[in-house]
Protein backbone atom coordinates (compact mmCIF):
# COMPACT_ATOMS: atom_id res chain seq x y z
CA UNK A 1 0.00 0.00 0.00
CA UNK A 2 1.50 3.22 -1.34
CA UNK A 3 1.29 6.07 1.72
CA UNK A 4 0.71 9.48 1.06
CA UNK A 5 0.51 11.59 3.97
CA UNK A 6 -1.13 14.75 3.45
CA UNK A 7 0.81 18.20 3.86
CA UNK A 8 -0.21 21.34 4.84
CA UNK A 9 -0.32 22.56 1.24
CA UNK A 10 -2.63 20.28 0.08
CA UNK A 11 -5.82 21.95 -1.06
CA UNK A 12 -8.87 21.19 0.99
CA UNK A 13 -10.87 22.10 -2.01
CA UNK A 14 -9.37 19.09 -3.57
CA UNK A 15 -11.63 16.31 -2.25
CA UNK A 16 -14.88 18.83 -2.07
CA UNK A 17 -17.25 17.72 0.88
CA UNK A 18 -14.86 16.41 2.96
CA UNK A 19 -14.35 17.80 6.62
CA UNK A 20 -10.55 18.16 7.29
CA UNK A 21 -9.14 17.00 10.29
CA UNK A 22 -6.00 18.02 12.13
CA UNK A 23 -4.72 14.70 14.14
CA UNK A 24 -1.70 15.05 16.42
CA UNK A 25 0.13 11.51 16.67
CA UNK A 26 1.32 10.16 20.08
CA UNK A 27 4.14 8.08 18.76
CA UNK A 28 5.62 6.86 15.88
CA UNK A 29 5.69 2.65 16.22
CA UNK A 30 4.46 0.06 14.55
CA UNK A 31 1.02 1.12 15.58
CA UNK A 32 1.51 5.23 14.89
CA UNK A 33 2.98 4.50 11.84
CA UNK A 34 0.14 2.27 10.21
CA UNK A 35 -2.35 4.99 11.69
CA UNK A 36 0.08 7.50 9.49
CA UNK A 37 -0.38 5.12 6.42
CA UNK A 38 -3.92 4.41 7.10
CA UNK A 39 -5.05 7.72 7.85
CA UNK A 40 -4.90 9.84 4.19
CA UNK A 41 -6.95 6.98 2.54
CA UNK A 42 -9.79 9.66 2.74
CA UNK A 43 -12.26 7.45 -0.08
CA UNK A 44 -12.57 4.97 3.39
CA UNK A 45 -14.02 7.65 5.84
CA UNK A 46 -15.48 9.48 3.11
CA UNK A 47 -18.75 8.14 4.78
CA UNK A 48 -17.72 9.86 7.46
CA UNK A 49 -17.12 12.78 5.73
CA UNK A 50 -14.24 13.65 7.09
CA UNK A 51 -10.53 13.03 6.06
CA UNK A 52 -7.34 12.88 8.40
CA UNK A 53 -4.36 15.36 8.03
CA UNK A 54 -1.48 14.61 10.68
CA UNK A 55 0.10 17.60 11.66
CA UNK A 56 2.67 16.19 14.17
CA UNK A 57 4.07 13.47 15.68
CA UNK A 58 5.75 12.92 19.26
CA UNK A 59 8.26 10.33 18.93
CA UNK A 60 11.39 9.53 21.36
CA UNK A 61 13.76 9.32 18.54
CA UNK A 62 13.47 12.19 15.88
CA UNK A 63 16.33 10.83 13.49
CA UNK A 64 14.61 7.21 13.01
CA UNK A 65 13.59 5.66 9.81
CA UNK A 66 9.69 5.46 9.45
CA UNK A 67 7.84 3.11 7.35
CA UNK A 68 5.20 5.76 6.54
CA UNK A 69 5.37 9.31 5.20
CA UNK A 70 6.82 11.10 8.14
CA UNK A 71 4.90 13.91 9.61
CA UNK A 72 6.58 17.05 11.42
CA UNK A 73 8.07 15.20 14.47
CA UNK A 74 9.38 16.47 17.80
CA UNK A 75 11.01 14.60 20.66
CA UNK A 76 9.62 17.28 23.10
CA UNK A 77 5.82 16.90 24.64
CA UNK A 78 5.72 21.08 25.14
CA UNK A 79 6.39 21.49 21.49
CA UNK A 80 3.59 18.92 20.74
CA UNK A 81 1.10 20.47 23.15
CA UNK A 82 1.56 23.40 21.55
CA UNK A 83 -0.04 22.06 18.28
CA UNK A 84 -3.80 23.04 17.51
CA UNK A 85 -5.58 19.15 17.18
CA UNK A 86 -8.76 18.11 16.20
CA UNK A 87 -8.05 15.14 17.68
CA UNK A 88 -4.94 13.52 18.92
CA UNK A 89 -4.81 9.40 19.13
CA UNK A 90 -2.19 8.37 21.31
CA UNK A 91 -0.05 5.03 20.61
CA UNK A 92 2.89 5.23 22.92
CA UNK A 93 4.87 2.28 24.58
CA UNK A 94 4.09 3.67 28.77
CA UNK A 95 2.25 5.02 30.97
CA UNK A 96 4.17 8.03 31.18
CA UNK A 97 4.40 10.03 29.12
CA UNK A 98 1.57 9.51 27.83
CA UNK A 99 -0.64 10.26 31.13
CA UNK A 100 0.81 13.83 31.68
CA UNK A 101 0.25 14.47 28.07
CA UNK A 102 -3.17 12.86 27.78
CA UNK A 103 -4.43 14.72 30.66
CA UNK A 104 -3.76 18.09 29.29
CA UNK A 105 -5.02 17.51 25.99
CA UNK A 106 -7.99 16.47 27.74
CA UNK A 107 -8.08 19.01 30.35
CA UNK A 108 -7.74 21.80 27.32
CA UNK A 109 -11.24 19.77 25.94
CA UNK A 110 -9.01 17.86 23.01
CA UNK A 111 -10.44 14.42 22.22
CA UNK A 112 -8.09 11.80 22.37
CA UNK A 113 -8.71 8.09 21.51
CA UNK A 114 -5.83 5.06 22.95
CA UNK A 115 -4.31 2.18 22.55
CA UNK A 116 -2.27 1.91 25.43
CA UNK A 117 -3.74 -0.48 27.77
CA UNK A 118 -1.08 0.22 30.85
CA UNK A 119 -2.11 3.90 30.41
CA UNK A 120 -6.13 2.74 30.62
CA UNK A 121 -5.69 0.10 32.93
CA UNK A 122 -3.81 2.58 35.49
CA UNK A 123 -5.18 5.68 34.80
CA UNK A 124 -8.75 5.02 32.57
CA UNK A 125 -11.09 6.36 35.33
CA UNK A 126 -9.49 9.18 36.21
CA UNK A 127 -9.00 10.43 32.26
CA UNK A 128 -12.86 9.42 31.51
CA UNK A 129 -13.93 11.71 34.51
CA UNK A 130 -11.59 14.49 33.52
CA UNK A 131 -13.02 14.04 29.70
CA UNK A 132 -16.41 14.44 31.05
CA UNK A 133 -15.63 17.53 33.11
CA UNK A 134 -14.27 19.28 30.51
CA UNK A 135 -17.04 17.92 27.41
CA UNK A 136 -15.01 16.46 25.36
CA UNK A 137 -14.52 12.51 24.89
CA UNK A 138 -11.65 9.60 25.68
CA UNK A 139 -12.29 6.25 23.80
CA UNK A 140 -10.07 3.57 24.19
CA UNK A 141 -12.01 0.98 22.01
CA UNK A 142 -8.27 -0.06 20.61
CA UNK A 143 -6.27 -0.79 23.98
CA UNK A 144 -8.06 -4.08 24.42
CA UNK A 145 -9.06 -6.95 21.91
CA UNK A 146 -7.98 -4.29 19.33
CA UNK A 147 -9.37 -6.48 16.49
CA UNK A 148 -12.88 -7.11 18.22
CA UNK A 149 -15.24 -4.09 18.23
CA UNK A 150 -16.94 -4.76 21.30
CA UNK A 151 -16.34 -1.75 23.81
CA UNK A 152 -18.18 0.75 21.97
CA UNK A 153 -21.36 -1.63 22.05
CA UNK A 154 -21.73 -1.66 25.92
CA UNK A 155 -20.93 2.33 26.35
CA UNK A 156 -24.02 3.61 26.00
CA UNK A 157 -26.31 0.17 27.08
CA UNK A 158 -25.91 0.06 31.14
CA UNK A 159 -28.27 -2.43 31.20
CA UNK A 160 -26.13 -5.08 28.71
CA UNK A 161 -22.77 -4.04 30.39
CA UNK A 162 -23.80 -5.19 33.71
CA UNK A 163 -21.58 -8.18 33.43
CA UNK A 164 -21.44 -10.44 36.63
CA UNK A 165 -18.56 -13.15 34.99
CA UNK A 166 -16.04 -12.81 32.26
CA UNK A 167 -13.81 -15.68 30.33
CA UNK A 168 -11.13 -14.37 27.99
CA UNK A 169 -8.07 -15.13 25.82
CA UNK A 170 -6.72 -11.57 25.80
CA UNK A 171 -3.09 -11.71 24.77
CA UNK A 172 -3.31 -13.27 21.43
CA UNK A 173 0.81 -13.45 21.63
CA UNK A 174 0.33 -16.09 24.51
CA UNK A 175 -2.45 -17.66 22.55
CA UNK A 176 -0.35 -18.15 19.65
CA UNK A 177 2.52 -19.59 21.67
CA UNK A 178 0.08 -22.25 23.19
CA UNK A 179 -1.27 -23.07 19.72
CA UNK A 180 1.89 -23.73 18.89
CA UNK A 181 2.31 -25.94 21.76
CA UNK A 182 -0.37 -27.71 20.89
CA UNK A 183 -0.34 -28.76 17.29
CA UNK A 184 3.23 -28.82 16.56
CA UNK A 185 4.55 -30.34 19.81
CA UNK A 186 7.13 -27.85 19.82
CA UNK A 187 9.30 -26.19 22.59
CA UNK A 188 8.29 -23.53 24.34
CA UNK A 189 11.27 -21.30 23.83
CA UNK A 190 10.93 -22.60 19.64
CA UNK A 191 7.21 -21.24 19.59
CA UNK A 192 8.14 -17.90 22.21
CA UNK A 193 11.22 -17.16 19.02
CA UNK A 194 8.43 -17.60 16.16
CA UNK A 195 6.28 -15.01 18.12
CA UNK A 196 8.89 -12.56 18.08
CA UNK A 197 9.84 -13.32 14.59
CA UNK A 198 6.42 -12.43 13.31
CA UNK A 199 6.43 -9.17 15.25
CA UNK A 200 3.69 -10.18 17.68
CA UNK A 201 5.22 -9.91 20.77
CA UNK A 202 5.00 -6.54 23.09
CA UNK A 203 8.43 -4.88 22.71
CA UNK A 204 9.08 -6.72 26.25
CA UNK A 205 7.33 -10.10 25.73
CA UNK A 206 8.10 -10.79 29.39
CA UNK A 207 4.71 -8.81 29.60
CA UNK A 208 2.70 -11.34 27.41
CA UNK A 209 4.30 -14.66 28.66
CA UNK A 210 4.03 -13.69 32.38
CA UNK A 211 0.30 -12.70 32.06
CA UNK A 212 0.97 -9.07 33.21
CA UNK A 213 -0.46 -7.51 29.25
CA UNK A 214 -3.55 -10.08 30.46
CA UNK A 215 -4.02 -8.42 34.07
CA UNK A 216 -3.84 -5.16 32.68
CA UNK A 217 -6.60 -5.79 30.11
CA UNK A 218 -8.96 -7.65 32.95
CA UNK A 219 -8.41 -4.13 35.29
CA UNK A 220 -9.57 -2.13 31.89
CA UNK A 221 -12.74 -4.37 31.51
CA UNK A 222 -13.37 -4.24 35.21
CA UNK A 223 -13.48 -0.62 34.84
CA UNK A 224 -15.52 -0.53 31.84
CA UNK A 225 -18.09 -2.81 33.47
CA UNK A 226 -18.44 -0.96 36.32
CA UNK A 227 -16.49 -3.50 38.66
CA UNK A 228 -14.06 -0.20 40.04
CA UNK A 229 -10.34 0.21 40.25
CA UNK A 230 -9.12 -3.86 39.88
CA UNK A 231 -5.35 -3.30 40.43
CA UNK A 232 -3.65 -5.31 38.09
CA UNK A 233 -1.04 -6.60 40.80
CA UNK A 234 -3.85 -7.55 43.15
CA UNK A 235 -5.19 -10.63 40.32
CA UNK A 236 -3.42 -14.06 40.94
CA UNK A 237 -1.20 -14.24 37.86
CA UNK A 238 0.34 -17.06 36.86
CA UNK A 239 3.30 -17.49 33.44
CA UNK A 240 2.38 -19.68 30.88
CA UNK A 241 5.74 -20.43 30.89
CA UNK A 242 6.66 -24.24 31.29
CA UNK A 243 3.79 -25.98 29.51
CA UNK A 244 4.80 -28.77 27.70
CA UNK A 245 3.53 -29.99 24.50
CA UNK A 246 2.88 -33.13 26.60
CA UNK A 247 0.43 -31.33 28.76
CA UNK A 248 -1.63 -30.61 25.73
CA UNK A 249 -1.76 -34.34 24.80
CA UNK A 250 -2.83 -34.51 27.99
CA UNK A 251 -5.79 -32.16 27.96
CA UNK A 252 -6.60 -33.20 24.59
CA UNK A 253 -7.22 -36.77 25.98
CA UNK A 254 -9.54 -35.56 28.55
CA UNK A 255 -11.40 -33.57 25.48
CA UNK A 256 -10.16 -30.66 26.64
CA UNK A 257 -7.35 -28.37 25.32
CA UNK A 258 -5.27 -25.63 27.65
CA UNK A 259 -5.38 -21.67 27.14
CA UNK A 260 -3.56 -18.51 28.57
CA UNK A 261 -7.29 -17.09 30.40
CA UNK A 262 -8.53 -14.57 32.21
CA UNK A 263 -11.20 -15.05 34.48
CA UNK A 264 -13.35 -12.75 36.80
CA UNK A 265 -16.42 -12.61 38.53
CA UNK A 266 -18.73 -10.31 40.51
CA UNK A 267 -19.25 -12.07 43.96
CA UNK A 268 -20.52 -10.64 47.14
CA UNK A 269 -17.70 -11.10 48.65
CA UNK A 270 -15.74 -9.02 45.94
CA UNK A 271 -14.00 -9.33 42.86
CA UNK A 272 -12.61 -13.18 42.34
CA UNK A 273 -10.24 -13.38 39.47
CA UNK A 274 -7.41 -15.15 37.69
CA UNK A 275 -4.63 -14.95 34.66
CA UNK A 276 -3.03 -17.45 33.80
CA UNK A 277 -3.22 -21.18 31.76
CA UNK A 278 -6.47 -22.88 32.51
CA UNK A 279 -7.70 -26.20 31.11
CA UNK A 280 -11.18 -25.87 29.24
CA UNK A 281 -13.61 -28.48 28.04
CA UNK A 282 -13.45 -28.72 23.71
CA UNK A 283 -16.90 -27.41 23.77
CA UNK A 284 -16.14 -24.30 25.05
CA UNK A 285 -16.25 -21.04 22.75
CA UNK A 286 -12.89 -19.75 24.03
CA UNK A 287 -11.38 -23.44 23.10
CA UNK A 288 -11.93 -23.09 19.55
CA UNK A 289 -9.66 -20.03 19.50
CA UNK A 290 -6.33 -20.88 17.58
CA UNK A 291 -3.26 -18.80 16.71
CA UNK A 292 -3.15 -15.08 17.84
CA UNK A 293 -7.18 -14.33 18.09
CA UNK A 294 -8.77 -13.44 21.43
CA UNK A 295 -12.17 -13.81 22.48
CA UNK A 296 -14.22 -12.68 25.16
CA UNK A 297 -17.31 -15.06 26.75
CA UNK A 298 -19.64 -12.75 29.23
CA UNK A 299 -22.43 -13.21 31.59
CA UNK A 300 -24.23 -11.14 33.42
CA UNK A 301 -27.85 -9.53 34.57
CA UNK A 302 -29.33 -9.65 30.70
CA UNK A 303 -27.21 -11.25 28.98
CA UNK A 304 -26.22 -15.18 29.94
CA UNK A 305 -23.64 -16.20 27.14
CA UNK A 306 -21.99 -13.32 25.05
CA UNK A 307 -19.58 -14.65 23.11
CA UNK A 308 -17.18 -11.99 20.68
CA UNK A 309 -13.91 -12.98 18.99
CA UNK A 310 -11.48 -12.00 16.60
CA UNK A 311 -7.95 -10.88 15.80
CA UNK A 312 -6.65 -9.41 19.10
CA UNK A 313 -3.66 -7.25 17.96
CA UNK A 314 -2.02 -6.43 15.45
CA UNK A 315 -1.03 -2.55 13.89
CA UNK A 316 -3.37 -2.44 11.33
CA UNK A 317 -6.16 -3.33 12.64
CA UNK A 318 -5.53 -1.54 16.08
CA UNK A 319 -5.05 1.77 13.55
CA UNK A 320 -8.15 1.36 12.01
CA UNK A 321 -10.13 1.07 15.37
CA UNK A 322 -7.82 3.96 16.32
CA UNK A 323 -9.26 6.01 13.97
CA UNK A 324 -12.68 4.60 13.90
CA UNK A 325 -12.69 6.19 17.34
CA UNK A 326 -11.15 9.07 16.51
CA UNK A 327 -14.54 9.46 13.86
CA UNK A 328 -16.30 8.50 16.70
CA UNK A 329 -15.31 11.14 19.00
CA UNK A 330 -15.31 13.78 16.66
CA UNK A 331 -19.04 12.44 15.75
CA UNK A 332 -20.49 12.70 19.38
CA UNK A 333 -17.56 15.24 20.77
CA UNK A 334 -19.74 18.18 20.23
CA UNK A 335 -23.31 16.69 21.43
CA UNK A 336 -22.80 14.70 24.52
CA UNK A 337 -20.07 13.76 26.80
CA UNK A 338 -18.25 10.33 25.28
CA UNK A 339 -20.04 7.83 27.20
CA UNK A 340 -24.02 7.61 28.15
CA UNK A 341 -22.21 5.16 31.40
CA UNK A 342 -19.73 6.73 33.46
CA UNK A 343 -18.02 4.35 35.28
CA UNK A 344 -17.96 6.05 39.12
CA UNK A 345 -13.95 5.48 40.24
CA UNK A 346 -13.71 3.51 43.13
CA UNK A 347 -11.43 0.52 44.47
CA UNK A 348 -13.13 -2.57 44.10
CA UNK A 349 -13.34 -4.83 47.28
CA UNK A 350 -10.59 -8.37 45.69
CA UNK A 351 -12.09 -11.25 46.97
CA UNK A 352 -9.77 -14.64 46.80
CA UNK A 353 -9.41 -16.00 43.47
CA UNK A 354 -11.61 -18.70 42.31
CA UNK A 355 -11.35 -22.06 43.73
CA UNK A 356 -11.26 -24.23 40.83
CA UNK A 357 -10.05 -27.97 39.79
CA UNK A 358 -6.71 -28.67 38.77
CA UNK A 359 -4.75 -30.88 36.48
CA UNK A 360 -1.10 -31.51 37.96
CA UNK A 361 1.80 -32.69 36.02
CA UNK A 362 3.78 -34.90 38.57
CA UNK A 363 7.52 -36.06 38.03
CA UNK A 364 8.68 -38.73 39.79
CA UNK A 365 12.29 -39.61 40.75
CA UNK A 366 12.60 -42.76 39.74
CA UNK A 367 9.96 -45.40 38.88
CA UNK A 368 6.84 -44.36 38.54
CA UNK A 369 4.37 -45.62 40.74
CA UNK A 370 1.13 -46.96 39.89
CA UNK A 371 -1.92 -44.92 39.58
CA UNK A 372 -3.83 -46.41 42.56
CA UNK A 373 -0.63 -45.50 44.47
CA UNK A 374 -0.50 -42.26 43.23
CA UNK A 375 -4.16 -41.40 44.21
CA UNK A 376 -3.36 -42.63 47.46
CA UNK A 377 -0.44 -40.46 47.92
CA UNK A 378 -2.55 -37.62 47.00
CA UNK A 379 -5.14 -38.53 49.19
CA UNK A 380 -3.11 -38.47 52.67
CA UNK A 381 -2.60 -34.90 51.45
CA UNK A 382 -6.32 -34.26 51.59
CA UNK A 383 -6.10 -33.98 47.55
CA UNK A 384 -8.95 -35.35 46.06
CA UNK A 385 -8.10 -37.18 42.26
CA UNK A 386 -10.18 -37.28 39.48
CA UNK A 387 -8.37 -38.65 37.14
CA UNK A 388 -4.74 -40.15 36.83
CA UNK A 389 -3.46 -40.40 33.58
CA UNK A 390 -0.88 -43.36 31.99
CA UNK A 391 2.80 -42.86 32.58
CA UNK A 392 4.58 -40.89 29.63
CA UNK A 393 8.52 -41.40 31.02
CA UNK A 394 8.67 -40.74 34.44
CA UNK A 395 5.83 -38.44 34.40
CA UNK A 396 1.36 -38.70 35.78
CA UNK A 397 -1.02 -36.07 34.88
CA UNK A 398 -3.04 -35.88 38.29
CA UNK A 399 -6.93 -34.41 37.53
CA UNK A 400 -8.40 -32.76 40.79
CA UNK A 401 -11.44 -31.91 42.23
CA UNK A 402 -11.59 -28.15 43.10
CA UNK A 403 -9.65 -26.60 45.72
CA UNK A 404 -8.00 -23.22 45.96
CA UNK A 405 -4.68 -22.41 45.07
CA UNK A 406 -3.58 -22.03 48.82
CA UNK A 407 -4.85 -25.68 50.02
CA UNK A 408 -3.29 -26.90 46.60
CA UNK A 409 0.00 -25.05 46.89
CA UNK A 410 0.27 -26.23 50.70
CA UNK A 411 0.09 -30.22 49.36
CA UNK A 412 1.57 -29.59 46.94
CA UNK A 413 4.84 -28.15 48.62
CA UNK A 414 4.41 -31.51 51.58
CA UNK A 415 4.74 -33.93 48.84
CA UNK A 416 7.80 -32.00 46.93
CA UNK A 417 9.33 -32.23 50.03
CA UNK A 418 8.43 -35.72 51.27
CA UNK A 419 8.94 -37.56 48.39
CA UNK A 420 11.02 -35.12 46.16
CA UNK A 421 8.05 -35.64 43.70
CA UNK A 422 8.28 -32.34 41.30
CA UNK A 423 5.20 -30.83 40.33
CA UNK A 424 3.31 -27.87 37.69
CA UNK A 425 0.16 -27.07 38.09
CA UNK A 426 -2.81 -25.78 35.81
CA UNK A 427 -6.24 -24.78 36.53
CA UNK A 428 -9.13 -26.29 35.13
CA UNK A 429 -12.45 -24.52 34.51
CA UNK A 430 -16.04 -27.28 34.46
CA UNK A 431 -17.81 -24.61 32.02
N1 LIG B 1 1.36 -3.43 18.39
C1 LIG B 1 0.07 -3.81 18.51
O1 LIG B 1 -0.41 -4.67 17.78
C2 LIG B 1 -0.81 -3.17 19.57
C3 LIG B 1 -2.15 -3.57 19.68
C4 LIG B 1 -2.99 -2.94 20.61
C5 LIG B 1 -2.46 -1.98 21.44
N2 LIG B 1 -1.13 -1.63 21.33
C6 LIG B 1 -0.64 -0.57 22.21
O2 LIG B 1 -0.33 0.55 21.38
C7 LIG B 1 0.79 1.27 21.93
C8 LIG B 1 1.88 1.38 20.86
O3 LIG B 1 2.29 0.07 20.50
P1 LIG B 1 3.45 -0.14 19.41
O4 LIG B 1 3.48 -1.58 19.13
O5 LIG B 1 3.28 0.83 18.30
O6 LIG B 1 4.74 0.27 20.28
P2 LIG B 1 6.17 0.73 19.70
O7 LIG B 1 6.39 0.19 18.34
O8 LIG B 1 7.13 0.42 20.79
O9 LIG B 1 6.01 2.34 19.56
C9 LIG B 1 5.98 3.18 20.64
C10 LIG B 1 6.16 4.62 20.18
O10 LIG B 1 6.20 5.47 21.33
C11 LIG B 1 7.31 6.36 21.21
N3 LIG B 1 7.79 6.67 22.55
C12 LIG B 1 8.08 5.80 23.56
N4 LIG B 1 8.51 6.47 24.66
C13 LIG B 1 8.48 7.79 24.32
C14 LIG B 1 8.82 8.97 25.02
N5 LIG B 1 9.28 8.95 26.27
N6 LIG B 1 8.67 10.16 24.38
C15 LIG B 1 8.21 10.21 23.10
N7 LIG B 1 7.88 9.10 22.39
C16 LIG B 1 8.02 7.91 22.99
C17 LIG B 1 8.35 5.62 20.40
O11 LIG B 1 9.22 6.54 19.82
P3 LIG B 1 10.47 6.04 18.89
O12 LIG B 1 9.82 5.34 17.72
O13 LIG B 1 11.17 7.28 18.50
O14 LIG B 1 11.26 5.09 19.75
C18 LIG B 1 7.46 4.87 19.41
O15 LIG B 1 7.21 5.68 18.29
C19 LIG B 1 1.24 0.50 23.17
O16 LIG B 1 0.68 1.12 24.29
C20 LIG B 1 0.65 -0.91 22.95
O17 LIG B 1 0.38 -1.58 24.17
C21 LIG B 1 -0.30 -2.19 20.42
Amino acid sequence: MSAVLETDDVSESAVPGLRTIKVGLLGLGQVGQAVARIAPEAARLKHAGLRFRITGALVRDVNKVRRCQKPRVTSNPSAFLRGNYDVVIEALSNVEPAHGIVRRLLGRGVPVVTANKALVATHGLELAALAIRRGTTLRYEASALAGVPFLGAFAARPLVSDVHRLTAVVNGTSNFILSKLEREQCTFDAALEDARRLGLTEPDATRDVSGQDSADKLTLLAAIFGWGTVPAFRISTQSIHGLSARDFAIARSLTSTIKPLVFAKRTAAGISAFVGPAVLPQEHPLASLVGALSGIHLSGSFISDLFFSGPGAGPDITAATLLDDAVEALCTHTARPGRAVVPTPHVATIASAPTTGWLVRTTFPGVVPQAATVEQLFSTHHLTTTHVSDAIDNQRWVRLAPLTSEALDFALNRIAATHRIQTFAIRALQE
